[in-house]
């Protein structure tokens, strides 16, 4: 069986356990996209990572929905091209679905991240970039996900349903919202008395510190996938343990 399964060096466990690592060449340094609608906190603490280097990568182009939003100001002063995506009538000089992925192998882009980056991903990009893009929600999926779960009403619902834990998860992206498969997450208690506002912010700070860690964990060649299809990340400080 080959120790590559796909592109992008995504590998079996099963190989990884069984010592083929041992020989592992240096890792080529990895080139992010990152999708965002909005303020762009997250984008914001995964662009630092990279510059401090603690991150194996680098970003090389924010998409975005909205050409004011606070990531696409934020890459134009740190010099990192804003592409436009989707075309609408708001924005009628983005791009068309084929045009963006053209882009983005110009680009020469191994991964794809979304943070908070609201329309859904065409399916010409999901074909053109096979296990290889990702997204963050703020809730401990599958509870609390899907169409119309964004922002705040992510928050207050799960303040209504009573639950007490909550927390980030990044999954990798399919063609529908919020459904493709778990990576990571990470969890966040719900106090008595929060607001929605509270508990976002709460989770948010987690946010940025599982995304850099499930980044690094990408542009180091560290996701790996079980037997029955669950991808899991292999730990750097003990290579023999996966999470
Ligand atoms: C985050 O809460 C993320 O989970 C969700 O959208 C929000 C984006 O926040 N998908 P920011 O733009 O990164 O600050």
């Amino acid at each position: 069986m080959s120790r590559l399964e796909c592109k992008n060096s995504v590998e079996k466990v099963s190989d990884v356990v069984s010592g083929k690592e041992d020989s592992k060449p240096s890792v080529k340094r990895k080139r992010l996209a990152v999708f965002v609608s909005g303020g762009g906190s997250n984008f914001r603490s995964i662009h630092q990572a990279c510059a401090e280097g603690a991150v194996n990568g680098d970003v090389v182009a924010l998409v975005t929905n909205k050409h004011a939003c606070g990531g696409a100001l934020y890459a134009g002063d740190k010099g990192i091209p804003v592409v436009l995506f989707p075309k609408t009538k708001d924005e009628p000089d983005a791009l068309s679905s084929d045009d963006l992925v053209n882009v983005l192998r110009r680009f020469e882009v191994d991964f794809i991240l979304l943070a908070g980056y609201l329309k859904l991903i065409p399916v010409e990009l999901i074909r053109a970039y096979p296990r290889s893009i990702f997204n963050i929600h703020p809730s401990l999926l599958p509870a609390f996900g899907g169409k119309g779960y964004y922002g705040l009403k992510v928050h207050k619902a799960v303040i209504a349903s009573g639950a007490r834990y909550s927390g980030p998860t990044i999954h990798f992206v399919d063609e529908h919202y919020d459904t493709g498969r778990i990576l990571a997450q990470r969890v966040v208690p719900v106090r008595a008395n929060d607001t929605p506002e509270e508990l976002a912010s709460r989770v948010l700070v987690e946010e940025h510190k599982l995304y850099v860690e499930v980044t690094a964990a990408l542009c180091e060649d560290r996701i790996v996938w079980r037997e029955d299809g669950v991808p899991l990340i292999q730990s750097k400080e003990n290579p023999e343990e996966y999470y």
